[in-house]
C-alpha cells in the first residue's frame, strides 16, 4: 500500500493548562512520560500509522496549548476535526468545571460526523482525587461524549483509551475496517451474542469512509513519513 492510500484522521486534543494533554499523547506515541512541566505553546502535531481492524490508518495528532493566550487559535482546528478530546484533571475540581467550555464549543459546531470523548487523566494521583468516576461519566453521557480515565505517568489506560474505546468507534462511524477483518469479528461477536454496534451490519468498505462527504477523513498534502514530528 502506498503512502497516498492511506486515509487520514485528525484527533484534537483539548483542556486547560497542566491537565496533561500533551503527557497522554507522549505516552500513546512513544510510550514515554516526562516529569517535567513544559507548557506547549501554540500547537504541536505528531502523526502516527496505527491499524484499525486489518486496515492502516494514519492518525494526525493535534496537541493544542491550555494556555489562555493561545485560546483563541482553537477553534479553527476544531472546525475539520474528527475525533475531539477534552481532557481534564481528576484531582483538579476547576479543570473539569471547564471542560464545559470546549464541550459546549464542540457541540455548537453541531459535528454529528465527528467523535466526542471526555478524558479524566492522573488516576495515579487517586488519593487526592476532586472528580469522581460517576460525576465525570454523568457528565460525558449527557454531551454525548465517551469517556475514561487514565494515567500518562504510569501509562494505565492510555492505550486502551485508544484500542478500547476510540478505534472501536472510529471503526463504525468511518467504516474503517478490512472487509474479512470485520466479519470475522462481527461473527465472533454474533456467536457471543453480543451487538458489536449500530452500523455494523453489513461487510465494510475497505478502507472507506465516510459516505455522506461530511465526515470525510482530512486530508493533508505531503504527508509525513511513518511517524512525525512538528513544533508550529
Ligand atoms: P499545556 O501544554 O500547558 O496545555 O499542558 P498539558 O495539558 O499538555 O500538560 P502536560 O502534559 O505538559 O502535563 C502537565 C504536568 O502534569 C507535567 O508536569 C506532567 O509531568 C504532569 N502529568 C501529566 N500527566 C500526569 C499523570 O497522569 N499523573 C501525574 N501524576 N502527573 C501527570
Ligand atoms: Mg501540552
Amino acid at each position: 500500500m502506498t503512502e497516498e492510500d492511506v486515509q487520514h484522521y485528525k484527533i484534537i486534543f483539548l483542556g486547560d493548562q497542566y491537565v496533561g494533554k500533551s503527557s497522554i499523547l507522549n505516552r500513546f506515541y512513544q510510550d514515554k512520560f516526562e516529569q517535567d512541566y513544559q507548557a506547549t505553546i501554540g500547537l504541536d502535531f505528531h502523526s502516527k500509522n496505527v491499524e484499525i481492524k486489518g486496515t492502516t490508518i494514519r492518525l494526525l495528532l493535534y496537541d493544542t496549548a491550555g494556555q489562555e493566550k493561545f485560546k483563541s487559535l482553537i477553534p479553527m482546528y476544531i472546525r475539520d476535526a474528527n475525533i475531539i478530546i477534552v481532557v481534564y484533571d481528576i484531582t483538579n475540581k476547576d479543570s473539569f468545571i471547564h471542560t464545559e467550555h470546549w464541550v459546549n464549543e464542540t457541540k455548537d459546531l453541531k459535528r454529528e460526523d465527528a467523535i466526542f470523548v471526555l478524558v479524566g487523566n492522573k488516576i495515579d494521583l487517586e488519593e487526592t482525587r476532586a472528580v469522581s468516576h460517576k460525576e465525570a461519566e454523568d457528565f460525558a453521557a449527557e454531551k454525548g461524549f465517551l469517556f475514561h480515565e487514565v494515567s500518562a505517568k504510569t501509562g494505565d489506560e492510555v492505550q486502551e483509551l485508544f484500542t478500547s474505546i476510540i478505534f472501536p468507534e472510529m471503526s463504525r462511524k468511518f467504516n474503517i475496517g478490512d472487509e474479512e477483518e470485520v466479519k470475522n469479528e462481527q461473527e465472533g461477536e454474533n456467536n457471543k451474542n453480543v451487538k458489536l454496534g449500530q452500523n455494523m451490519d453489513g461487510p465494510k468498505k475497505k478502507g472507506g469512509c465516510c459516505g455522506g462527504g461530511k465526515n470525510k477523513p482530512t486530508k493533508i498534502e505531503n504527508p509525513k513519513s511513518e511517524e512525525s514530528d512538528e513544533h508550529n
